[in-house]
């Protein structure tokens, strides 16, 4: 069953003539992007409604829900940003607030402002060894959970840097509480398909969530902006669900993107076990050939501490800068970019992340592979002062506090004044302030700006980092609520 590429195959090869959206008449102006222009239409007879699916979208839904082991899926065009949003609106009519991980992306604050919604933040596990977040921290989720009345949890895991929280136990206690559990597993849409098998950390739809959010084109091969969101048991409303999926997603879904979904769940459905042998190998000889380094190192299960980290997907390669090296994980991404030709995902200040999935290939692995160990040997000439004994890194927690004092709605709407960002201390921020990537704030709306924000912001700076959100920070200004 490939419906999409059956349906768009007719249209492809039929004398049918577009009076209908999309503008370009299936006439390609780009030669290069010939089949997709052929294939680009529009609700028109026989092509079912994203919005309203009866027909092949309906089935192609099943299937994806079938494959992942959810009630029901949903196909989404607007990335997971729009099923973000979407799943926190369908969970916030309830009374209660929200109980949200602190480290979440951006979509899930965008939501808070869209539904009032005020929110408890639990911050992310953290130790002076890793130079990033760990799992959300379930004691305090318990804790917080007895003691409040929340309408339901949203959290994200995998994180960026592949870093699993214990959704199962987080689940139980929200679920004997009644609450729903929404996970942004944004990262993770291949642990719905391969996770679970002692290699691969179970996907949050096994574990029990109740919402979950995944880009099929971040880890599966699927285009941009592509998604799907699964729903499990009864807590949250669907029908609240299905109507905001209509509002946050396209009046005119692109049906090349629906296709590509369809494309890469089928591709992986019908080649599952072989996409995973080979990947997993891939995976373990990187991981075993890379444990030697000296001046670089890459995040593992086995050098993670259990107090850190509840689980880890390998699939994502963290590759760390020991303390005793004078290099940022910019100037390591720039040098893998210009003398390897290897473009990393992201470049953070003391690591970097490449992003690996089933359609890797070896020779990829191997330049990767060749790049670190050159670049580790070269590096031993770059030791720095700040030697340490075990060669990990000292961190300052990877995420600065700032308490909240309003709601991102009420601090958005109130009378703002600028300020050069230094003398903003203590002022409560009009705006978001955000790294890019990986698109977490670091300061939300009505957070108060500490002086441990403002060092936090300057370290990043200087590291060469990409600081977004204010609409004058390339002037270093940003909006606070007015005192007056
Ligand atoms: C953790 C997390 N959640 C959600 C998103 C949004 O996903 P999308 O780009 O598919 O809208 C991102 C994007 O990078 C992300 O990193």
């Amino acid at each position: 069953m490939k419906t999409f590429e059956n349906k768009l195959d007719q249209i492809e090869n039929s004398n049918l003539y577009p009076f209908h959206m999309p503008g370009h008449k299936r006439r390609p102006i780009n030669s290069q992007l010939a089949s997709a222009y052929v294939r680009d239409i529009t609700e028109i007879d026989g092509f079912d409604n994203l919005h309203h699916p009866t027909d092949f979208i309906r089935l192609e839904e099943e299937f994806a829900a079938k494959l992942f082991g959810a009630d029901e899926s949903f196909y989404l065009i607007n990335g997971s940003s729009c099923g973000i949003l979407a799943a926190i609106q369908s969970i916030s009519n309830a009374p209660g607030r929200l109980l949200v991980a602190r480290n979440c992306h951006k979509s899930v604050f965008n939501a808070l402002y869209l539904t009032g919604k005020e929110a408890d933040y639990v911050y992310p596990e953290w130790n002076e060894t890793y130079p990033f977040n760990g799992s959300a921290c379930v004691d305090q989720i318990e804790k917080m959970i007895r003691q409040g009345s929340y309408a339901g949890v949203v959290l994200t895991s995998p994180t960026y840097e592949g870093i699993v929280s214990d959704i199962e136990k987080i689940c139980a206690l929200a679920h004997s509480y009644h609450i729903p559990v929404v996970v942004d597993e944004a990262h993770g849409a291949h642990l719905g398909i391969w996770g679970g098998d002692g290699f691969f950390p179970k996907s949050a739809i096994q574990c029990g969530a109740d919402i979950v959010i995944q880009s099929t084109h971040k880890t599966l091969p699927a285009m941009t902006q592509t998604a799907l969101l699964h729903v499990q048991g009864d807590l949250v409303d669907r029908k609240v669900l299905k109507h905001h999926l209509t509002i946050f997603q396209s009046s005119s879904p692109s049906y090349i993107l629906m296709e590509s979904i369809s494309d890469a769940l089928h591709f992986c459905a019908e080649k599952k076990h072989e996409l995973a042998e080979a990947y997993k190998k891939q995976l373990e000889d990187f991981y075993n050939k890379t444990i030697s380094l000296k001046n670089l190192y890459l995040f593992s299960n086995q050098n993670m501490q259990d107090s850190f980290a509840y689980d880890f997907d390998p699939g994502k390669l963290v590759i760390c800068i020991r303390d005793n090296i004078d290099m940022t994980g910019k100037q390591l991404g720039c040098l893998f970019r210009e003398k390897y030709q290897l473009q990393m995902e992201m470049e953070e200040e003391h690591y970097v992340i490449a992003m690996t999935s089933v359609m890797d290939t070896k020779e990829g692995f191997q330049r990767l592979l060749t790049a670190l160990w050159e670049t580790d040997r070269e590096l031993s000439d770059k030791l720095s002062d700040r030697k340490r004994e075990n060669g990990y890194i000292t961190k300052k927690r990877p995420f600065p506090y700032s308490g909240t004092r309003l709601t991102i709605r009420d601090a958005m709407g109130s009378q703002s004044r600028e300020y050069i960002l230094k003398d903003a201390k203590d002022k409560i921020s009009a705006e978001f302030i955000y790294l890019y990537p990986p698109g977490i704030p670091l300061i939300v709306p009505g957070e108060q700006i500490t002086q441990e924000v403002l060092d936090y912001l300057t370290e990043k700076d200087d590291a060469g980092l990409s600081i977004q959100g204010p609409a004058k920070i390339d002037q270093g200004i940003i909006a606070c609520v007015s005192d007056e």
